[in-house]
């Protein structure tokens, strides 16, 4: 049994025209200890994947339905109550602005401390020493003495690092990293990736890391869910994925890797992702696809088989280009 397993997650709002699915039957599993990436482009549903996942959606009025099984127990059957007990604890949360989810009113240090004390009950004084070890391990030097300051001390990157070492306080078996790093500039990025794998490998924390960005979730993950307009387009592992796309999306988004010293031009896939309630008949996919297929491709929807598969109707006619992963796990 997977630690996590999400099945056939469906999510709307409600919209000036009624009900609206923002994500359509979303699946995937992820396995005890391993990194999952979870890609697509702005739009495409991975946000709305991961808080509806973790029952964060319920509150802004959104439908969901399917299943969300975490250790075999459905959180989409759960109440709030039961939800915030695991949310915390056994599955942290990590976003793309850490400064907007910490609060200015209170020190880092606190902030950990009272997450720690809700969760397991330690005393004041445990839960604080175990904050400052949480961020004396994300690398925060003279962690006792800025668990002391508020957030607005901290840089881009060090206010990051104090949003890990929260989500792994209470030492979760997963962990939802949403975009981590976008905000900051390319150093301290690939700090804080390195900074993931590290503690990733330390704890043996399941993550699901979420990125519009292959490059970055080549660093990381084993598997890859991609995502496109509401759907999962592909699933498969990173060496495959790389080496032999199956969904010419997911060949698209390979090809707009930026590489540093690649020698080759940026390219992106034309158009932009279509709006829920403007979903395109047939392949969501198909009015920018390269290998579109009238009469096919325009009139029939793909399915997407459970396993490693991609949502394409044309895909196993296809020779689509990959590109070679260096044996670090970056991309060349
Ligand atoms: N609360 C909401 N109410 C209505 N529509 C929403 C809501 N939240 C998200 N959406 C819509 O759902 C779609 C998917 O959004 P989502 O934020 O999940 O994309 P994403 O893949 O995370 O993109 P990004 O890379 O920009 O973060 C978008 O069209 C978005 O406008
Ligand atoms: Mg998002």
């Amino acid at each position: 049994m997977s630690l996590l397993s999400i099945r056939d997650l469906t999510v709307s709002f409600r919209g000036p025209r009624g009900w609206t699915p923002v994500i359509d039957r979303v699946s995937f599993d992820v396995e005890a200890g391993s990194v999952v990436g979870l890609v697509g482009e702005s739009g495409s549903g991975k946000t709305v994947t991961a808080l509806s996942a973790l029952g964060l959606t319920r509150t802004q009025g959104a439908r969901v339905n399917g299943q969300v099984l975490f250790d075999g127990e459905d959180l989409t059957a759960m109440s709030e109550k039961e939800l915030s007990t695991r949310r915390g604890r056994s599955i942290g949360m990590i976003f793309q602005q850490a400064i907007r989810t910490l609060d200015p009113a209170f020190t880092v240090g606190e902030q950990i401390a009272e997450a720690v004390r809700r969760h397991e009950g330690l005393s004041r004084s445990a839960a604080w020493a175990r904050a400052v070890e949480m961020l004396d391990r994300v690398h925060i030097p003279r962690a006792a003495e800025r668990a002391k300051e508020y957030p607005h001390t901290f840089s881009g990157g060090m206010c990051q690092r104090a949003m890990i070492a929260m989500a792994l306080a209470c030492s979760p078996r997963l962990v939802f990293a949403d975009e981590p790093t976008t905000a900051l500039d390319v150093t301290v990025q690939s700090r804080i990736l390195a900074l993931l794998r590290e503690i990733q490998r330390e704890t043996g924390v399941a993550i699901v890391f979420i990125s519009h960005d292959l490059g970055v979730i080549a660093e990381l993950a084993q598997r890859v869910v991609v995502m496109y307009a509401g759907q999962v387009v592909e699933r498969a592992t990173v060496e495959d994925l790389f080496l032999r796309p199956r969904h010419p999306y997911t060949a698209g988004l390979l090809g707009s890797i930026p590489a540093v010293g690649r020698g080759r031009r940026l390219v992106s896939i034309p158009g932009v992702v279509p709006p829920p309630g403007g979903m395109p008949v047939g392949c969501r996919f198909h009015p920018r696809c390269a290998h579109e297929q009238a009469g096919l491709c325009d009139a029939t929807a793909p399915e997407l088989e459970l396993g490693d598969a991609a949502r394409c109707l044309r895909t196993g006619e296809l020779d689509l280009r990959g590109i070679t992963l260096d044996p670090v796990g970056g991309v060349r």
